[in-house]
Order: structure tokens, then C-alpha cells, then sequence
């Protein structure tokens, strides 16, 4: 627990970020869990991951800009990824954080990029995710989701398991027929609003799963955890619900053995693959869930 929160702190740190990221050792760091550097690489990755019966959803690393600027990059950035999809019939859609589109900056400028991004999917038959972030953006997150919902119907948004509020929020999105993606949640949050302890985090988010195959709109189970994807096959096959009703997802790189099994049962897997340079906190992420990555890739450094 103590290194989690360690991870989460070292996340926030800047200048840690800019040598980290900058550092001639990233590529060999990272490999495990970024797809690569350019849209060339990401896509070679989906081409691969297709191939092999996953769908993906493109996660173009990025979050917290500084200026509008920088957030109509990121905008510019998706759009390329989205000419791909349609130019190589990638099985894919893409991920974006509000914070990665100016959320901090502007509101208004934040929901028209989204706009224009949500047009160009939907032109296209994709779709864009919404990652959740901390729980300083859960509200506006939300909002815009079922701005973009209401307006163009291609869009997914994530709900973490370990809030409190999440059942309401299922009940908002449902209502609403917004597809979820259900997660457990990957920031730092205080009791007040998080569930503290991991095993009722995962209670949390079987009850929240079911809630969700019972009333919700195509239901994106997204978790490596095996008793909670066990209760997932479980449950469906007891209510009767079909392999094209749901998704599974799961991140790049983690559970392997996983996501082969699914895909090799006949389920639907879809995976969240990043690329790009600014990969720190989402790699920083990546080790607090699982300390234990630090030594796999400290050998990985010095083979
Ligand atoms: P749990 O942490 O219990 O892990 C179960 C098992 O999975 C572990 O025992 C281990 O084997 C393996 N595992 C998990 N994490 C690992 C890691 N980093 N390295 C190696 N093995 C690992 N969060 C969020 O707050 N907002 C978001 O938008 C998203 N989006 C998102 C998309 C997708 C597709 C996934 C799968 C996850 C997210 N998350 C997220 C992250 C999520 O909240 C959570 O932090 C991680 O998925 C880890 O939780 P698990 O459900 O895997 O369970």
C-alpha cells in the first residue's frame, strides 16, 4: 500500500517526468507496457494485435496540457490516429483524457475538440473512449460524456470501482444508455471518497458488473483480475447474456496468459494500447499497481 502511494506521488513529480522521459534508456524501460514512440509503431502493434483476434482502443499519451495549443495538438494527434483506423481498417477506436484536450484550461474549448473528434469517429464507425481521471474531474468527465453521447452516440466512459459515488453513476449512465467501461480506479484518492481497502474495491466492482450486464448498454469489463473475470463468464452464462453483449478489456502488456484465453474461448477483448512520448504517468501508474514491475524491469535495464 505504502509503495502504491509512493508510485502515485513519484507520478506528480515534473521534473522527475522530464529526465524520465527524456532519458536515452526510455524505449528499453517502457517497452512492456507502450506500444512505441510514433502512430507508425502503434499501428504496426494494432496490425499485430488484430491479427492475432484482439480489438484495441489507441491511447495517444497524454494529460494535464498547459495550453490550448497544446491541447489542439492533442486533438490533431487523434485525428491522424483516426485517419488510420479508417485507412487500414484497424480494429480499433481511440482513449483520450479531458485533461489531454484542455480541460483545465477551458471547458468550452475542452468539449469542441472533443466535438470535432467524436465527428470524425463517428464518420469513420468508431468510437472514442473517455478515461476517468482523479476524482477532481469525475463531474465534468461525466458531463461531457453525455454532452458527446447526446450529440454523436460514439462514445464509452469510464467508471471506477473503488468510488464511492460509482453506483449513482452507473444508474446516471445507464439511463442515459452510455456504454461503460467499468475499472477499479488507478489514483490517488482519500477515504472520503474512495473505498480504502482493495478487497472491498473488488466486491465493489463484482456488484457494480453486475449491475451493469443487468441495465447497462454494452458493458466494458476492464480488469486483469481472474476471480472477477471468472464471476464475469460465470454470471453471463447464468442470465443468458451472449458473447456480443460485452467486452472484456485489458492493458497492453499485462496478463497475457489472460488475454489469450479469452480470445481463445470465443470472448470479445479489447486492448488499451499508448504510445507516444509523454508516458510517465501512465507508466508511473503501471509500477504503483504492481511494485513488483520495478525489479522486471530493473533486469530488463541491466541484461
Ligand atoms: P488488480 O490490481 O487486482 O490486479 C489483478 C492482477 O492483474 C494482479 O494480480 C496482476 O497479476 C495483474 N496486474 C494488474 N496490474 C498490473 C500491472 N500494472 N503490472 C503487472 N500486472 C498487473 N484506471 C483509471 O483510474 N481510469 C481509467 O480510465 C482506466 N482505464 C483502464 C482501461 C483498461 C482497459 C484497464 C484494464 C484498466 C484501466 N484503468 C483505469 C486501470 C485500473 O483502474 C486498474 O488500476 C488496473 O487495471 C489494475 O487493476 P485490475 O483490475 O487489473 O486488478
Amino acid at each position: 500500500m505504502l509503495m502504491r502511494h509512493f508510485f502515485l506521488y513519484l507520478s506528480q513529480q515534473r521534473n522527475l517526468r522530464r529526465w524520465m522521459e527524456t532519458s536515452r534508456h526510455a524505449g528499453t524501460l517502457t517497452e512492456r507496457f507502450i506500444a512505441g514512440v510514433t502512430l507508425g509503431e502503434a499501428t504496426a502493434v494494432c496490425q499485430r494485435l488484430n491479427a492475432e483476434g484482439y480489438s484495441v482502443a489507441l491511447d495517444y499519451l497524454g494529460e494535464n496540457v498547459t495550453s490550448l495549443d497544446e491541447a489542439r495538438g492533442s486533438l490533431n494527434n487523434y485525428l491522424r490516429t483516426m485517419d488510420r483506423i479508417a485507412e487500414r481498417k484497424l480494429d480499433s477506436d481511440v482513449s483520450i483524457k479531458i485533461t489531454q484536450f484542455g480541460v483545465d484550461l477551458s471547458i468550452e474549448a475542452c468539449l469542441e475538440n472533443v466535438r470535432i473528434l467524436a465527428a470524425k469517429a463517428k464518420a469513420i464507425g468508431s468510437r472514442v473512449e473517455i478515461d476517468m481521471e482523479s476524482t477532481k474531474y469525475t463531474d465534468r468527465t461525466l458531463q461531457l460524456a453525455a454532452k458527446i453521447a447526446e450529440e454523436f452516440g460514439c462514445v464509452r466512459c469510464v467508471i471506477q470501482a473503488y468510488l464511492h459515488r460509482s453506483e449513482a453513476d452507473i444508474a446516471f449512465m445507464n439511463a442515459h444508455k452510455i456504454p461503460v467501461r467499468l475499472c477499479k480506479g488507478a489514483y490517488d484518492e482519500p477515504p472520503s471518497v474512495a473505498i480504502p481497502a482493495k478487497p472491498d474495491v473488488d466486491t465493489n466492482y463484482a456488484h457494480l458488473m453486475r449491475i451493469l450486464f443487468d441495465q447497462g448498454t454494452f458493458p466494458a469489463i476492464a480488469t486483469h483480475d481472474e476471480k472477477l473475470i471468472h464471476a464475469a463468464l460465470q454470471y453471463t452464462k447464468e442470465r443468458g447474456i451472449t458473447r456480443d453483449q460485452f467486452e472484456f478489456q485489458m492493458l497492453y502488456g499485462i496478463r497475457r496468459d489472460l488475454q489469450k484465453m479469452l480470445v481463445e474461448k470465443g470472448y470479445r477483448l479489447r486492448l488499451y494500447v499508448p504510445y507516444g512520448t509523454a508516458w510517465y504517468p501512465y507508466f508511473m501508474r503501471r509500477l504503483a499497481e504492481r511494485p513488483a514491475n520495478v525489479w522486471f524491469l530493473a533486469k530488463n535495464l541491466f541484461r
